[in-house]
């Protein structure tokens, strides 16, 4: 059984004049199914680089990306669509939530191709409205809601097409620190229900929220593990300590 998503010596190169600018630089890495990851790292280091290959809106220079078994790199402009619609749910800082319709018309916009009935779309993102705590506001207008509540229903647009991949990032980065922990408590929920999720952060104290983190710096890997170990959220500078004390057996 192959990863859900699986990257092989992934590189991003852009060439500036004289200079070649390496966004992703050999990035190896697979993401499980059911897994809640947190990409971090400074301005620059290539988080939305990394983001826009997983989800297929961009491919690599070289290395391969295999989404779900499939290969990305070796696809066109319409299978690198399809795929999207299939198999991600993104969610962005900004909730690019349509101003004209309501929340629930919102909702339902990412399964009109799903060959869905009018009333099973309707059940559906109705659903989605619901377990994001939106269900009194179907009829409201974005505009009619608070940030965090916008960022609530973008991310049941996100679900409604029931993703393999929910892709979030930087979601709490226009809200509160409030408001933001609301959000990431939702993600989490998501994430206990089965969902896999991959969010985009700059912020450590957002990032440990997640069960592993992966830390990029210069388009490469410096830490992939468990959000929790103390190395996980050291700034890149930092440099560790000699040794560690010895553990005295029986000393607790
Ligand atoms: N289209 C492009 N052309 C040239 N260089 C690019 C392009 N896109 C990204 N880069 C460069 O690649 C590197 C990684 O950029 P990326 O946007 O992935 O960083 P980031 O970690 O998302 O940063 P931020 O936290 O500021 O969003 C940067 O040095 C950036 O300048
Ligand atoms: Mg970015």
């Amino acid at each position: 059984m192959s990863a859900l998503i699986e990257f092989d010596s992934v590189c991003k190169y852009y060439q500036m004049g004289d200079t070649v600018v390496k966004a992703a630089d050999h990035i190896s890495m697979k993401i499980e199914k059911g897994e809640f990851v947190a990409i971090v790292g400074q301005s620059g280091s290539g988080k939305s680089t990394c983001m826009n290959i997983i989800g297929c809106l961009d491919v690599p220079t070289s290395g391969t990306y295999k989404l779900n078994g499939r290969d990305v790199g070796s696809m066109d402009k319409n299978e690198l669509a399809e795929i999207r619609n299939e198999l991600l749910g993104f969610i962005f800082q900004q909730y690019n939530l349509l101003p004209k319709l309501s929340l629930l018309e919102n909702v339902e916009l990412p399964l009109v191709y799903a060959g869905l009935s009018r009333s099973e779309q309707h059940q559906r993102a109705k659903e989605a409205l619901e377990q994001v705590g939106l269900g009194n506001k179907l009829d409201n207008k974005p505009s009619q809601l608070s940030g965090g509540q916008q960022q609530r229903a973008s991310i049941a647009r996100a679900l409604v097409g029931r993703p393999a991949v929910i892709l979030a990032d930087e979601p709490t980065g226009a809200l509160d620190s409030h408001t933001g922990r609301e959000v990431l408590g939702i993600l989490q929920k998501l994430h206990k229900q089965g969902n896999t999720v991959v969010l985009i952060t700059h912020d450590n104290s957002i990032a440990v929220q997640a069960e592993r983190i992966i830390r990029l710096e210069d388009g490469r890997i410096v830490y992939d593990g468990d959000s929790h170990a103390p190395e996980a959220v050291v700034q890149p500078n930092y440099i560790p300590q000699e040794e560690e004390e010895t553990e005295q057996e029986g000393s607790v």
